[in-house]
């Protein structure tokens, strides 16, 4: 089959991935190339067993792999047979040397580039999927220009979805954000960005705008998210001061149309691979600026998220007797959030590793994302057990911290929960996913977050 044009992906990750596969299924008339350096997960993307879990995805990649999708680690072939190339790598907080810890790693948007200018064959549009600086393209820009005999075009096409919808969100989107320069190349390349879009999403959400406000975009609504989460979690730590319910003030606040409802459910602390990141990478920017009151705004919103996941275990020391040495503790939920896999910056590395350090002996349960947990806490001291069944993991235990927001932690049985644990049982709902009073009348004694506690208790 002869197909219009064909398009390469740099990066088979938590985007690349299910991004690719979606523009593949929506557009059978492109051919679509995913290639990553790292074979394990190209076996994978081969496979029955994708490396990523998200709802819908399996179904989408079964339908068109091998007709218009492929995956690959021949990245050479890729680059030059494609006219398109994303550029989907990851872009983690920087480790070492300057920016150490906030600063963005850009060494694989990089090599990325640098495989780009070395492999070309011909001109090529390239387009930052990856979240980044803003600037980023004109470092891009930089590589690119060493070649004498090819013009590149850099688009700016940050991605939106979240984890566990993300088939859904690229099904969807609110909206598609395509920057670009402003010059009439800059105009064409963008248009057949756009042309590829329009396959399935409605010509008005798709966004072209300057490259510079679409880097900036991307980081901007992050940081809002991430704030959100932040106000409403730091609002819960007063609730439990002076007795109100978070999710009461949540609804209320949410009620007026200019704030909304979405992104206000307090929690254990948010999780995931960006938010953190993002915003240090804002701060960070902010900082070379000379921003200084900037950068300290949005770094408090991080800060915030640290305390209120160290205040979760602080609260289960204080409530179990003062120590958790020896006690026996069922962690309900490793991945960050639920219906996905990804347990990266997940609250619950934070947790558990700081409950192992108080010598408590820890089971975690999660429908998926066990691989990574194991992965996560390799080389930790202390005793960690893993299981997919609950009631294995409450056997003997103290107390429940439920961490993830799976609805199978909503449907279990908790009286018989109940009768397979040490007395008193306590649960941490970290999540406030669970039914309080029914498992206070059972006999637990119960803290939500941003609640006051339903405990069994008397006061001497
Ligand atoms: P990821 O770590 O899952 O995937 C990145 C992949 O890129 C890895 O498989 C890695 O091996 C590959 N890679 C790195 N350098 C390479 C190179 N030179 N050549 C070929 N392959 C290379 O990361 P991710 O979660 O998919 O995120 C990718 C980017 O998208 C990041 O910038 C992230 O901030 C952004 N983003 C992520 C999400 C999300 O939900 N995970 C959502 C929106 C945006
Ligand atoms: C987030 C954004 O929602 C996406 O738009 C963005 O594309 C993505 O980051 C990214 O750039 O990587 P994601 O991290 O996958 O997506 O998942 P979210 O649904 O945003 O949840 C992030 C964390 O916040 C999770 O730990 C979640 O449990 C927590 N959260 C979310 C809360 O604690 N309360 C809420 O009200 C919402």
């Amino acid at each position: 089959m002869s197909f219009k044009e064909t398009i390469a992906c740099i990066g088979a990750g938590y985007v690349g991935g299910p991004t690719m596969s979606v523009i593949a299924y929506k557009c059978p008339q492109y051919k679509v190339i995913v290639v990553d350096i790292n074979e394990e997960r190209i076996r994978r993307w081969n496979s029955d067993l994708l490396p990523v879990y998200e709802p819908g995805l399996d179904e989408i990649v079964k339908e068109v792999r091998g007709k218009n999708l492929f995956f690959s680690t021949d990245i050479e072939a890729a680059i030059k047979e494609a006219n398109i190339i994303f550029v989907s790598v990851n872009t983690p907080t920087k480790e070492y040397g300057e920016g150490k810890g906030m600063a963005p790693d850009l060494r694989y948007l990089e090599s990325s580039a640098r495989q780009i200018l070395k492999y070309a064959n011909g001109d090529k549009i390239v387009v930052e999927k990856s979240t980044v600086p803003v600037r980023a393209a004109e470092e891009i820009k930089r590589v690119l220009s060493v070649s004498e005999k090819y013009h590149f075009e850099v688009l700016s096409n940050p991605e939106f979805l979240a984890e566990g919808s993300a088939i859904n969100d690229l099904l969807f989107p609110d909206r598609v954000l395509i920057g670009s320069e402003e010059t009439p190349q800059g105009i064409k390349a963008r248009e057949k960005l756009v042309e590829i879009y329009a396959n399935w999403v409605p010509r008005e959400k798709i966004i072209t705008s300057n490259i510079w406000s679409s880097e900036l975009s991307k980081l901007a609504s992050n940081a809002f998210l991430a704030q959100r989460i932040s106000s409403i979690n730091a609002l819960s730590a007063l609730c439990e001061k002076v007795g109100a319910d978070i999710e009461e003030v949540s609804k209320n606040i949410g009620l007026d149309n200019r704030i909304g409802n979405k992104f206000l459910k307090a929690s254990v602390g948010f999780g995931g691979s960006c938010f953190k990141k993002d915003i240090l990478n804002l701060v960070y920017i902010c900082k070379t600026y000379g921003l200084n009151e900037v950068a300290d705004y949005w770094l408090k919103v991080v800060e915030i998220n640290e305390y209120q996941k160290n205040r979760f275990v602080t609260n289960m020391i204080r409530e179990m007797l003062s120590t958790l040495a020896d006690k026996k503790i069922a962690v309900f939920g490793f991945a960050f959030k639920a219906n996905t896999n990804d347990t990266r910056e997940s609250a619950a590395i934070t947790v558990v590793k700081k409950l192992l350090e108080e010598k408590a002996i820890v089971t975690i349960v999660d429908p998926k994302a066990l691989e990574n947990a194991k992965k996560d806490l390799e080389g930790v001291k202390g005793i960690v057990n893993y299981t997919e069944d609950p009631y294995e993991a409450v056997k003997d235990a103290d107390a429940i911290a439920v961490l993830t927001e799976w609805d199978v932690f909503k449907q279990i049985d908790y009286e018989k929960i109940y009768s397979l644990m040490r007395k008193p049982s306590f649960v941490f709902d970290g999540r406030n996913i669970l039914d309080h009073k029914l498992l206070y009348s059972i006999g637990f004694n119960v803290y939500p977050i941003g609640k006051p506690p339903l405990t069994h208790f008397k006061k001497i």
